[in-house]
């Protein structure tokens, strides 16, 4: 096996043997963590992994490497790979979500965008580089929201290149704040990086202030209880909510390892994500105000939540 891969699995081994002395109440969950990585040093026991020990782990102690730990080492390689795999044209891993965002701005007239859990915002980078191609001459406000400093920095390198476009940095987004953006900036593309913390978003907006509000490969981090919160939080604030993450299937669970094989932290996050990840019947239990598509190619949902119309709101 090549030594550079074995070295690394290693050394994350040791990290979580030393993080689980540090952090006992994750105990389970990096012990779990520690058997994965354990398990792939080679395909035959990653695949006894798999099909024994992953469908056994309990909900609660399936963490992502990174879900362990917000200051892990590793997420800045998490984010970084997650973006370059997001750039690829095969499988065009976040392609339905660039389409329907360009879709609603240029259909919709939408112009004020926000997505929770931004990370080094490809998406965006992804709609600017479409929009300029189509010949936009809209101005469109992409806010990303994200707690990581890391991400947000990433964020600002992936976006730094990006034509018409200026980066703006707040710590905390707010109405007040937004409009002063809003009414300010001159720029075609303005993109707003803050770190507001998401279930208090209610607090720093009262009305509609958003024409979209989305996540992507974000919601599977959250518990079923915290993932409805998010939705209703978001209908609040948004004239339409949209939701892309991963489905839960053999193909996703078993062949899409194989892709991110030569990269560790990206296979526990693979690995991990794929095992939180709903299925399509569990996705389908919805309501009559969300429209779900799925994606076989990107092994991806992507559900449109019409917020409900809420009387005396006001868009920014
Ligand atoms: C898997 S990444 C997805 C990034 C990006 N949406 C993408 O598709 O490339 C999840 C991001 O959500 C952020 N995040 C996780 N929990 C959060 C929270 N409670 N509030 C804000 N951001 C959060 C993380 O910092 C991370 O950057």
């Amino acid at each position: 096996m090549n030594q550079r891969r074995r070295n690394k699995i290693d050394e994350i081994v040791n990290y979580l043997k030393r993080k689980a002395v540090q952090d006992p109440a994750s105990a389970s969950a990096i012990a779990e963590n520690i058997t994965f990585f354990n398990n792939t040093y080679s395909l035959h026991s990653l695949y006894k992994w798999l099909f024994t020990n992953a469908p056994s782990i309990k909900a609660e102690n399936l963490k992502e490497l990174t879900d362990i730990d917000s200051a892990s080492p590793y997420f800045s390689e998490l984010i970084t790979t997650l973006a370059a795999t997001e750039k690829k044209f095969f499988p065009g891993l976040v392609r339905p979500m660039v389409k329907k965002i360009t879709q609603l701005i240029r259909d919709k007239n939408y112009s004020v965008i926000i997505s929770i859990g931004a990370g080094a915002m490809e998406v965006e980078k992804q709609v600017i580089k479409k929009l300029i191609r189509l010949g936009n001459q809209k101005p469109v406000i992409f806010i990303g929201i994200d707690k990581s400093d890391i991400s947000r920095k990433l964020a600002k390198e992936n976006l730094s290149a990006s034509p018409d476009t200026l980066i703006i940095e707040r710590n905390l987004l707010d109405e007040v704040r937004l409009e002063e953006i809003n009414k300010g900036t001159s720029s075609l593309y303005t993109v707003v990086l803050c770190n507001n913390d998401i279930f208090s978003l209610d607090k720093y907006f009262t009305g509609t202030s958003f024409d979209l509000a989305y996540n992507c490969f974000f919601k599977h981090h959250f518990t079923p209880e915290e993932a409805r919160h998010i939705d209703q939080m978001l209908s609040r604030h948004s004239k339409e909510v949209i939701d892309y993450d991963g489905v839960k299937n053999r193909f996703n669970t078993f062949v899409q390892p194989l892709f991110v094989w030569n990269n560790p932290v990206l296979l526990s996050g693979t690995v991990f994500s794929n095992l939180r990840y709903k299925t399509i019947k569990e996705l389908k239990v919805q309501n009559n105000d969300e429209k779900i598509t799925i994606h076989r190619v990107q092994g991806t949902y992507l559900k449109e939540i019409t917020a409900p119309v809420v009387l005396g709101s006001s868009k920014i």
